[in-house]
């Protein structure tokens, strides 16, 4: 059992948190923002992670888990702090520390005894050393503390069972027994550690998520060219997948990523980069292509309903992937304003995220199911697949359509089954699919 410190509690604190009190471990976080103190402290999830809140309650009531504004108090006995606050993108594309350097400052002035700080948002390359150089100046005198680098790898909507079930632990630091301390806490998990120095760390945590990005934007750009050439992505995708050194994941083609991560760190990667003097081409295009998968979208909404101006159009799904009521970088916002710009009105939902979303686009219609979104509605655009948009009543679907038109950006629906329906299905990367002869015949004429 150890005695653990967790500071901010978002969606990396509160999961890391929860699940190392889960462990046995005593774990007290630090959270300043007073009304989402006032939540944890109720039992109360400030985020949607499916099962996260019931193993909050749990350890808390088991006397595990404490939540409280006050660093000494959080500090108190702790022998490992967890550095978990917020890295969010700057304006320049360059990470945002000052959250981790208000933590490290904070911990330098109430670390009564020697600790370990391990540094669990995702931060720049040479991050760790700054944080060495802040505690270090805030500290008394003498006082003997450690910095690990441990990036986490939680994909949102699935944070509990990827910290259980994780491929490998990532740790880096100049101090190796520190390293080692920090391994032991992880042993229950059974996973592959991998102990390097602070840089390396930091850099295998950007390097591996710009890498899943680069194969999501590849994925795109093959997509496109399956769009002109008549192939199917999909397939493509399947016979790609089972070659070993290639792996089925992160090769589903769709209208691009979003999220609090992956815009964020090849952004901030890109930055890293060109501010080194590296011409970062790769990560340019992983960006570029991304964009241009939310514009194709909009491209196909327009050429399939023709005049945009003073239509309405469905929107089912608005996070940037199920299981969360994330809308960081959604490609949803995108594609609503791109389609208000032209005159379009909006109807839309989504099982979770509708209130996230009120606060950006106030202006869309929020419906209660998707039998809503699909009144009077001229095209049923599907952004993201979760579980319950798999097997909708379509023929309720088509009686409440002014036209049955529905353009697929995650590949949810199949193609045929659809156009039997009666319905125009565009999806990305497997052609056009319509049943009357005016609509686009040929893949590659539109
Ligand atoms: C990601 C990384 O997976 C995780 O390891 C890291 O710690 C945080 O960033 P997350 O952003 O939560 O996790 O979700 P993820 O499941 O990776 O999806 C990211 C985006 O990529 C979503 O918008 C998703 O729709 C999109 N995506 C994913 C695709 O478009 N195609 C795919 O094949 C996979």
């Amino acid at each position: 059992m150890r005695n653990i410190c967790v500071v901010g509690t978002g969606y990396v604190g509160l999961t890391t948190g929860v699940c190392f009190a889960d462990l046995g471990n005593t774990v007290r976080c630090v959270e300043i923002n007073a009304e989402k103190l006032d939540m944890l402290r109720n039992g109360k999830s400030p985020i949607y992670e499916p099962g996260l809140e019931e193993l909050q309650e749990r350890n808390m009531r088991a006397g595990r888990l404490i939540f409280t504004d006050d660093y000494a108090e959080g500090l108190a006995d702790a022998e490992l702090i967890f550095i978990t606050v917020g890295t969010p993108m700057g304006d320049d594309g360059a990470a945002d520390l000052s959250y981790v350097e208000a933590a490290a400052r904070s911990i330098g002035q109430n670390l009564k005894h020697e600790a370990i700080i391990i540094d669990k948002s995702t931060v720049p390359v040479g991050t760790g050393d700054m944080v060495f150089g802040i505690i270090g100046e805030h500290a008394q005198p003498g006082m003997n503390f450690a910095v690990v680098s441990n990036p986490e790898f939680l994909r949102e909507g699935s944070a509990l069972s990827d910290f259980f079930n994780p491929d490998r632990i990532v740790l880096g630091s100049t101090d190796q027994k520190a390293a080692e301390k920090v391994a032991e806490l992880h042993a229950p998990l059974g996973a592959p550690i991998i102990i390097t120095d602070l840089r390396t760390a930091e850099m295998i945590k950007y390097a591996s998520n710009a890498f899943l990005a680069t194969r999501i934007s590849f994925i795109n750009e093959i997509a496109q060219i399956c769009e002109r050439l008549g192939a199917d992505v999909r397939e493509v995708a399947r016979g790609m997948g089972a070659d070993k050194r290639i792996g089925p994941h992160f090769l589903d083609a769709g209208v691009g990523y979003g999220g609090s991560c992956f815009p964020k760190d090849v952004l901030a990667l890109h930055h890293m980069a060109a501010s080194a003097g590296c011409h970062p081409q790769l990560l340019q295009a992983v960006m570029d292509i991304n964009q241009s998968a939310r514009d194709r979208f909009v491209e196909k909404v327009r050429i399939l309903l023709g005049e945009l101006n003073g239509t309405c159009v469905g929107v089912l799904g608005l996070s940037f992937k199920p299981n969360t009521d994330d809308i960081r970088e959604a490609p949803s916002i995108d594609i609503i304003r791109a389609l208000q710009a032209q005159g379009v009105r909006i109807k839309a939902y989504d099982p979770v995220s509708m209130e996230n979303a009120g606060e950006l686009m106030p202006e869309v219609t929020f419906c209660a199911t998707a039998y809503d979104v699909a009144k009077e509605a001229d095209a049923l655009l599907l952004i993201t697949e979760w579980n319950e948009f798999k097997q909708l009543n379509w023929e309720k679907i088509q009686s409440f359509m002014r036209r049955p038109i529905v353009i697929d950006g995650r590949n949810l629906y199949d193609p045929d089954e659809m156009t039997a329906r009666g319905f125009t299905y565009w999806g990305v990367g497997r052609g056009v699919q319509h049943t009357h002869a005016s609509e686009p015949s040929d893949p590659v004429s539109v």
